[in-house]
């Protein structure tokens, strides 16, 4: 009976060597909280487990399913519609949006004039517009505006790259794609016009008071109901590049939906002391250290023992709290020394290259800003945003749905402090 059996264990031996090729590559992409051996005991301890019963033991984390970060980032528009929060506008709206849009698509095919009237939010080749959040943070309220104004809400990136790389409109959503030929080349888009004007056209760069705007609806009409995310998604759903990504990212990282919570660290926002353009990570890092530390005890007081998914704007930064932290060297203590049950896991995506920023990127590679988006839309599907100065950790504070958010740091760049998340599990240790 040697041949069988020597085939048997052939088989073994490749399959083993199958899977540590294949989570060598894994690992080369997603980073979970690693040092050197710490890698090494994730693999081995994973490998394990492969071995004994392709990892379905008991106590086993599961594996997020596919299905459900797919059912989450494409939750269909008739779910949202039947959301008692979201008033009735925004339902009337939507439908008459799509009336609208079809009639001036009619209108041209019969070359007639139309009387349809639009209301554009744009980044034009020439126009200054500001990151992703400057851009995508005024939506809801321009639908508001749109509404109550008429007018049919359009969205027109024309840099770094067209906003359908990353975002595209879900089905029964609204339409706000602008195609090439949509309007002639010399129509006037009346930049700034006012809403209620007569102008055909009226079009916007970047409108920082919107959201504060909405916000104050929220609290004011709608009795704080939060609906922002709501109508977000009535418009925007990941494309299906920046699907895969996020899909990858949480599947690796097993973030299920709504069970983690998350960080962001906007550390080259210039405030404090910091110019964007020759940031360093060394020459900040004792006030950068300070903030992150602050940030990771402001997630974990709103959303005690979950995992923390990490995004900053400086990938050192992600690094120093995965790698040399305290939070990291708790997660070595837990995990491979088990000396104390583990409170507080960090987790982020490849932070081996740093984030382009939309507005300053000198990048015309439309995969170059996908990160920008996939940190969005994965802090948006957690429980919690912890987020700080800039407008991009509060919009994604605000896609999870803005009941579970705090800012660890405020407006001027001032701390918000937190209490040390590690303090009471440190003094257990440290009495030992
Ligand atoms: C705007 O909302 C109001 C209130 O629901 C509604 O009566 C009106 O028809 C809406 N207008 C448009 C253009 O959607
Ligand atoms: C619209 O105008 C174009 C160019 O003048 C012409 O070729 C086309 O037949 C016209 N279409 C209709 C529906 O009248
Ligand atoms: C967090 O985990 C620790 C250790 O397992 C446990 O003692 C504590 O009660 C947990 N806290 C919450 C809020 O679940
Ligand atoms: C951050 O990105 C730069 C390149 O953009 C890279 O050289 C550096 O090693 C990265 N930092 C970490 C901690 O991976």
């Amino acid at each position: 009976m040697a041949r069988p059996s020597s085939a048997l264990s052939y088989a073994i031996r490749l399959s083993i060597a199958l899977y540590m090729v294949f989570s060598f590559f894994v690992f080369q992409k997603a980073h979970v909280v690693h040092g050197p051996y710490d890698a090494a005991a994730e693999l081995s301890q994973r490998k394990q487990e492969f071995i004994l019963d392709s990892g379905r033991k008991k106590g086993m984390q599961l594996q997020p399913s596919t299905s459900k970060i797919l059912t989450e980032l494409h939750r269909p528009v008739s779910q949202i519609f039947i959301n008692p929060k979201l008033p009735e506008w925004v339902k009337t709206y939507a439908k008459w949006h799509a009336k609208q849009r079809k009639r001036y698509f009619d209108d041209m095919r019969a070359n007639a004039t139309s009387d349809v009237r639009f209301l554009i939010s744009r980044c034009l080749t020439n126009d200054k517009c500001g990151g992703a959040s400057d851009r995508l943070q005024e939506i809801p309220y321009s639908i508001m505006l749109a509404n109550q104004t008429n007018r049919v809400l359009l969205v027109r990136w024309e840099k770094p790259a067209r906003l359908e790389n990353y975002l595209v409109v879900p089905e029964g959503g609204i339409d706000w794609t602008v195609p090439d030929d949509m309007f002639p080349k010399e129509e006037n888009w009346h930049l700034r016009g006012k809403e209620d004007s007569e102008h055909k056209i009226v079009s916007t760069i970047r409108k920082d008071s919107a959201a504060p705007k909405f916000r104050q609806y929220q609290e004011e009409e709608l009795g704080g109901n939060k609906i922002y995310h709501e109508i977000f998604r009535l418009l925007f759903s990941p494309s299906e590049a920046l699907t895969a990504r996020i899909q990858s990212t949480m599947k690796s990282l097993q973030l299920n939906p709504k069970e983690y919570s998350s960080v962001h660290l906007r550390v080259k926002y210039p405030v404090k002391g910091i110019k964007e353009n020759d940031f360093s990570f060394e020459k900040h890092k004792s006030q950068i250290t300070g903030w992150a530390n602050n940030a990771v005890n402001c997630a974990a007081e709103l959303h005690p023992n979950s995992t923390i998914y990490v995004s900053s704007d400086n990938n050192d930064t992600v690094g120093y709290l995965l790698e040399e932290s305290h939070f990291a060297q708790h997660y070595i203590d837990a995990t491979k020394h088990k000396k104390h049950a583990l409170v507080v896991k960090l987790v982020a995506r490849d932070y081996s290259t740093e984030n382009e920023h939309v507005a300053f990127s000198q990048t015309t590679e439309v995969d170059g800003f996908m990160n920008v988006f996939e940190d969005l839309f994965i802090m948006g599907l957690g429980k919690c945003v912890a987020h700080g100065v800039g407008g991009y950790g509060r919009l994604a504070a605000a896609l999870c749905g803005g009941e579970c958010v705090t800012a660890h740091r405020k407006h001027g760049g001032n701390l918000n402090v937190c209490s040390d998340a590690l303090k009471d599990i440190q003094r257990n240790i440290d009495k030992r």
